[in-house]
């Protein structure tokens, strides 16, 4: 099987490869040798499966998302999207739409009616296809809770990655899906106020 290394996260490489004769993502988590060898099994183990059973509950749930094709105790194959990270765009001054911005905005409100919290929420983790539709990816960090604190931390992320303009596109897109959002957008002003989680955080 021809592997292409595509990225090496802090967490996981991940390669470009082919499953079932399909185009595949794997997502290979290695062992940490600072970490004691039955935790490290048992945290890699956890978060594959973590990461299957997540993004398996978005798609359920209507967000456009990587499928999942199989999954091994540390290792995770998607299929493979044909786009680009909507962070790379940015850097290239490509334009970001409206429409993109409110879909990304309502699949958001999606997962957090889902119960699902993302985790890192930022314009590396969404692709944009060649027709503009945006897939949302990595749910490597991402939790089935119930939590307001988590959901304002993912619209803190975005709001810290993209411009004024953009954000109100996206919070356009947010408020017509999410049921909690009037609470979690309240949330979010008070982190601002008390200034938690600063830049670095
Ligand atoms: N299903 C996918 N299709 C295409 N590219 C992907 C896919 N999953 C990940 N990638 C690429 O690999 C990069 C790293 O994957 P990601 O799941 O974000 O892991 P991490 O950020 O934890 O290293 C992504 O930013 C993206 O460029
Ligand atoms: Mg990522």
């Amino acid at each position: 099987m021809a592997m292409k290394l595509m990225a090496k996260g802090s967490e996981a490489e991940v390669y470009r490869t082919s499953a079932f004769g399909i185009d595949a993502i794997l997502k290979d988590r290695k062992p940490k040798a600072y970490r004691i060898k039955e935790l490290d099994e048992s945290i890699r183990s956890a978060r594959t499966r973590s990461e299957a059973k997540i993004t398996y509950i978005a798609d359920s749930a209507g967000v456009r998302v990587p499928n999942v094709l199989f999954a091994k105790r540390y290792q995770l194959f998607i299929t493979y999207i044909d786009g680009s990270q909507m962070s790379t765009m940015m850097q290239q001054g490509k334009r970001i739409s409206k429409g993109m911005l409110v879909q990304v905005g309502k699949y958001l409100g999606m997962l957090h009616n889902a119960g699902i919290s993302h985790g890192d929420f930022t314009p590396a983790n969404i692709l944009i296809d060649s027709k503009g539709e945006p897939w949302i990816i990595d749910f490597g960090l991402s939790s089935i809770s119930d939590s307001i604190e988590e959901k304002a931390l993912d619209l803190l992320l975005m709001k810290r990655s993209i411009d004024s303009a953009s954000y109100a596109y996206f919070i356009e897109g947010y408020s017509s899906k999410a049921r909690a959002c009037k609470i979690v957008l309240m949330r979010l002003s008070g982190i601002e106020k008390r200034g938690r989680y600063n830049e670095r955080s």
